[in-house]
Order: C-alpha cells, then structure tokens, then sequence
C-alpha cells in the first residue's frame, strides 16, 4: 500500500479561548501560573482606547501586581525588547501578559527570550535557538490579523542591520491566547483592512507552502473563506462584534495555519521593507500579495485554484490562463475595495532601494517555504511591480 502523502506531520497550537470579554480572564490565569507581578506590554493606542484598564482590573481582582511596558513602536524594534526585560528583572515580574497588534505580542516574546536566556534577543535569530523556556506568556490580540498569539513566530527589528529577524521556536507559543472580538470594535477601518490582510496572506502562504499539511490546509482554506465573507463587512461596520469575531476566527485559523506551515516570499519581502524602511506590515503584504502570487502561480496551480474557490469564484468553465487572471484579480480587487490603493513607491520606496531589499528578502527564512525558489531578479522584478 502506498504511504504517499500520509507521513508523520506535527501542528503546534496554544490553549486559546475565543469569545466576548475573554480578556477579562486574564487575572485568572495569571493566577493559575501562580504568578504575583505580571509585566503587561502593549501600545500607547490600546492604553488610550481602555483596554489595558480592563485587563489590569482582572489582574487586581486576583491581588496580582503589575507594572505596563509600552514604549513599542509598530515594528518593534530589538532596543525596545531590551529595554522591555530591563523593566522585567527590575520590577521582579514572574509572568507576562501581551495585549495589542502584533507588535506588542512580538516585543513580549523576545522580552520573555531575554529574561529566561540572558544574552542579546538579536543572538536568537533563526529556528529553535532558544535553550530555556520563556515565562508564562499570556497573548490577548487586538486585531485580527497577526496570528501572534497562537504563532511560534516572533519578528524583531534589528535596527543596526535595518532588518527584520525571524525568532521560530515551539519555546514562543503562548501559553494561554485570550481571544477576543470586543476590543477590536475600536480598530479603525485602515488598521483592520491592513490586519485583516495580513491574515489572508498568512492564509494563502501557509497553503502554497512547501511545509503545508492537511491539518494546515484546512484551516488555511477556512480562513480564507472568513475573511472574504467578513473583512470588508467588518471595515464598514466596526462596532459590530458579530462580524468582528468572524474576522478574529479567520484571523485565528490563518495563525494555526501559518505557524505550523510557515510563510513565503510575500512576507520574506515585506520583512525586508519593515526593517528597511519601517513600513506597515499588513500594507506591505496586501501591496505585494497579487504580484508575488502571479509569480508562484506556475508552481503549484490547483493550489491556487483551491483558493480562488475558497474566495468564492466561480472557475468552472474557465481555462488555465483565465483562472489564474480571475483570481489574481479577485485578490486586487478585494485589495481596492479596502481602500489600501497606495502603491510602494507612494509609501517612499524608490527603484533605488530594490537591489537591497531584494537581497535581505532572499536571506529571511519566510522564503525557504515559497512554493517557487526566486533568483534576485525576480524579487527585484516584483518589487518594481509594486512601485
Ligand atoms: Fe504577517
């Protein structure tokens, strides 16, 4: 009997909770961890709009102390992750608690590397550097988009290099994701548009990867579904926490996908833009997804097939050439419909750049996974596609 396509795979994935007011639970599990002194990291934004409050007032109801950490940038930055386990050793925290878009969920990651390690948080680059076990780390997205809080992923700005590194290690999942719709009803149509294309990325990248599984597929493929029901929905009607929580489901399918798949060169290429010119992630991605898919296209076609139908197209009496137009458009258009119609070159980046983009894009570990093996020309080619 042929044992093709049925060897042994593995998918890593926290403990979560998904529902209204999850981020009330996390003095509870604080509590569970048997910690006494959490370090909350987060965003000036998510302080303003009252949701530190609430999380901090769980933490209070169970006697726990705790001192906030909130001097993150929207690509954190490696100076931000030290300064951050500075304040963790100095205020005697035992756990952490993350709550904001990616980047907070990030920066808490590496400030748990550096707190269990010691050492520098550039010297963990790569996969499964990390010796000791971080902290209890309990993850509360605000977007629906990074996957952070179920990833064993972290993104760090080198800023010396002006580049982004990848931290991949089972060590980083969370260990608890508190998954909630409520504070998204105060993300702005902009930052759920980007977000929540994000997520569509990790979905498609995660089921084109070279790494992808039928575990990974399926939850690829539901995201997809999702996101292209609700985001735009969700964009024009914020408040409604019946469609946000459909974006976070999505959100939170793309992030299982992805952690356990990997990524591709859409996100290779996008790292290289935010450490270079410290550009938004989800706009980055969304502005190159369409080109970087025409260009994987020939690798693996029934792949993209499988989520042109997810995206609700209808292929059917289509031929080779004209499915793969239809679904490239159905992503450019999905793109405009979202208001994000900026090109690169409008967000500053110049052909001038695009050698060295192109080369630190070609070194970050996303790539190894994309279905096809770029040369430094094509990457050079698709970020000109995109000025
Ligand atoms: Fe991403």
């Amino acid at each position: 009997m042929t044992r093709d396509g049925l060897e042994l795979r593995k998918f890593v994935a926290p403990e979560f909770i998904i529902g209204a007011d999850a981020r009330l639970l996390a003095g509870r599990y604080a509590k569970n961890f048997g910690s006494r002194h959490v370090l909350v990291v987060t965003g000036p934004e998510i302080i303003r709009n009252g949701w530190v409050r609430d999380v901090t007032g769980s933490l209070e109801e169970e006697g726990i102390e705790h001192t906030i950490f909130s001097a993150i940038t929207q690509n954190p930055r490696d100076t931000e992750v030290m300064e951050g386990a500075k304040v963790y050793a100095g205020s005697g925290c035992d756990a952490i608690v993350a709550i904001g878009g990616g980047s907070p969920l990030d920066c808490a990651k590496g400030i748990g590397i550096v707190s269990s390690n010691g050492g520098q948080i550039l010297d963990f680059e790569g996969v499964d550097r990390i010796k000791v076990p971080a902290p209890p780390l309990i993850c509360i997205p605000t977007t629906a988009g990074t996957g952070a809080d179920v990833s064993q992923f972290a993104i760090i700005n080198d800023t010396a290099r002006k580049v982004k590194i990848a931290i991949i290690s089972k060590k980083i999942v969370p260990d608890i994701a508190l998954i909630d719709p409520v504070p998204l009803t105060t993300l702005s149509p902009e930052l759920t548009a980007h977000t929540g294309m994000d997520a569509i990325t990790h979905s498609v990248e995660a089921y084109v990867s070279n790494a992808s599984s039928p575990v990974t597929d399926i939850h690829a493929i539901e995201s997809i579904r999702l996101m292209m029901a609700h985001l735009q929905p969700a964009c024009r009607a914020p408040e409604d926490l019946g469609l946000r929580y459909q974006t976070m489901l999505g959100s939170l399918c793309a992030g299982l996908a992805f952690s356990n798949a990997s990524l591709g060169a859409v996100h290779a290429m996008a790292h290289s833009l935010g450490g270079f010119s410290d550009l938004p992630h989800g706009e980055c991605n969304a502005l190159l997804l369409e080109h970087v898919m025409a260009y994987n296209f020939p690798a693996c076609p029934e792949r993209y097939e499988a989520i042109g139908h997810a995206m609700g197209l209808d292929l059917g009496s289509l031929g080779h050439t004209e499915r793969r137009e239809k679904i490239i458009a159905g992503i450019r258009t999905l793109r405009e419909s979202l208001g994000i119609t900026a090109s690169l070159g409008d967000l500053g980046v110049t052909a001038a750049d695009i050698p060295a983009l192109a080369r630190n894009a070609l070194q970050d570990p996303c790539m190894a996974t994309n279905p096809r093996q770029p040369t430094q020309t094509d990457i050079e080619r698709i970020y000109e596609e995109g000025l």
